[in-house]
């Protein structure tokens, strides 16, 4: 089954959106696998961030991501990514559609509240980062109830 990497960014945590945001993933029917509160060093920051590293937004974006706890997250399911995203908002608030995390809940691009990774890829690469002691094995008895 697919799985997908979501990050609650500092803004998320602090603003008290932690509930709201995995209420989300759970009505939807997502499987929750990996969750943590973590404070991430800068180094880690940037290697998560790697891809972007020579937009101008860069060093903004390490600073936004290293100022306050972050809630690292694996949820599966089938399409979690793609949905995910969907589920998330367009990158930018101003563009992300009410209904979404971002729509409902942000203004600026750099304080965004959320993460989702962006290919199952990236899913894949984000999962070993962030999760390096693995992710825990269960399925929800719920399973026939979600899919057909
Ligand atoms: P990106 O990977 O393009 O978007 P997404 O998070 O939707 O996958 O960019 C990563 C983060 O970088 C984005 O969530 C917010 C920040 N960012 C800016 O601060 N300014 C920008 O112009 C862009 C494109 C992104």
């Amino acid at each position: 089954m697919e799985q997908t990497f979501i990050m609650i960014k500092p803004d998320g945590v602090q603003r008290g959106l932690v509930g709201e945001i995995i209420a989300r993933f759970e009505k939807k029917g997502f499987t929750l696998k990996g969750l943590k509160l973590v404070s991430v060093e800068r180094s880690f920051a940037e290697k998560h961030y790697a891809d972007l590293s020579a937009k101008p937004f860069f060093n903004g974006l390490v600073e936004y991501i290293i100022s306050g706890p972050v809630i690292a997250m694996v949820w599966e399911g089938k399409k979690v990514v793609l949905t995910g995203r969907k589920i998330i908002g367009a990158t930018n608030p101003a563009d992300s559609a009410p209904g979404t995390i971002r729509g409902d809940f942000a203004i600026d691009i750099g304080r965004n509240v959320i993460h989702g990774s962006d290919s199952v890829e990236s899913a894949r690469k984000e999962i070993a980062l962030w999760f390096p002691e693995g992710v825990v094995g269960w399925q929800t008895s719920l399973q026939p109830w979600i899919y057909e």
